[in-house]
């Protein structure tokens, strides 16, 4: 990467952030592009978020991703919120257009293009089982909704938690048919009877000890089944393939939510299989710098 006085600047805010893969993600977009940007982390502790923006503002940086734990109270100082970012009450991407900072969530695209592309499936007219009532869930069942989604079942550990997410979704989808149940085996089994695309929101799977939370005696060749971690194959998604079933696993939403961004800042998009091969080599270096 060559820096110079026409560099534009762009970056992460999140607390932590040495964790994230985005800016090896992101760099590699811009290179392979030939785009002459460069993409930092910034660890900004949530009493400085107002602060930070400020200083994206001030000093130019054309655009920054947001994550963990900013994306909801972002919303709070930015100058315009795009619609479908204001409904999940969540921006991962802020664009800023000559000063003013505009929100954008690009995670349910994200996750779209990578179900249709390593999964060939769109969700119109399909019945959704999601398991998770967290932030993640809430912007995936927005965007499966908005997709045209027939039924959505949120199987949560703490049902409340999935009867508040079915009310608001109620709220901007009345004629969504929403169901709520426990995240267990039992209970999951008759939606699964009938879903044809599971997403898993929650970070069971992480840990290699973690059981899947579906047995594979319950999935079908037919399903379609997603997972957000990214880090390796969850035992979830390895229940889903002995039964045949297609899987889709957190990698790919992460780069084609990380291009959708690079969209809204650039109007262009990478390939993505050089930011899938790059992103994959960063996960190998964190793991090995673990062990
Ligand atoms: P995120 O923004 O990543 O979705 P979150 O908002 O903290 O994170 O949500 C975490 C989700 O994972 C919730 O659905 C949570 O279930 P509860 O609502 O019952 O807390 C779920 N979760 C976290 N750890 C879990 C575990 N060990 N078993 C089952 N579900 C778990």
């Amino acid at each position: 990467m060559r820096i110079s006085g026409r560099t534009r600047t762009y970056g992460i805010l999140g607390y932590p952030v040495g964790h994230s893969l985005s800016p090896v993600m992101q760099n590699a977009a811009f290179a392979q592009m030939k785009f002459d940007a460069a993409y930092l982390p910034f660890e900004v502790r949530p009493e400085d978020l107002r602060a930070a923006l400020d200083g994206v503002r001030a000093l130019g940086i054309a655009g920054v991703n947001v994550t963990i734990p900013h994306k909801e109270a972002v919303l709070a100082y930015l100058d315009d919120v795009d619609p479908e970012a204001a409904a999940i009450g969540a921006v991962n991407t802020v664009v800023n257009r000559d000063g003013r900072l505009i929100g954008y969530n690009t995670d349910g695209a994200g996750f779209l293009a990578a179900l249709k592309s390593e999964a060939r499936f769109v969700p119109k007219k399909r019945n959704v089982l999601i398991l998770g009532a967290g932030g993640a869930a809430r912007g995936i069942a927005h965007t499966v909704a908005s997709a045209g989604a027939a039924s959505l079942v949120i199987a949560n550990r703490t049902v409340s938690h999935a009867d508040l997410l079915a009310q608001g979704l109620s709220h901007h989808f009345p004629y969504l048919k929403v169901r709520t149940c426990e995240l267990n085996p039992a209970a999951m089994e008759p939606h699964l009877a009938s879903a044809h695309l599971v997403i898993q929101t929650t970070s069971l799977g992480m840990k290699p000890t973690d059981p899947s939370p579906i047995p594979s005696k319950m999935f079908r060749k037919d399903h379609v089944v997603c997972d957000i971690v990214y880090t390796k194959e969850t035992p979830l998604l390895k229940a889903a393939r002995s039964r045949g079933a297609k899987v889709s696993g957190g990698l790919g939403m992460l780069v084609h939510q990380g291009a959708a961004a690079i969209f809204l800042w650039t109007g262009r998009r990478p390939n993505m299989n050089v930011v899938k091969l790059a992103v994959a080599a960063g996960i190998r270096a964190k793991s090995a710098r673990k062990r």
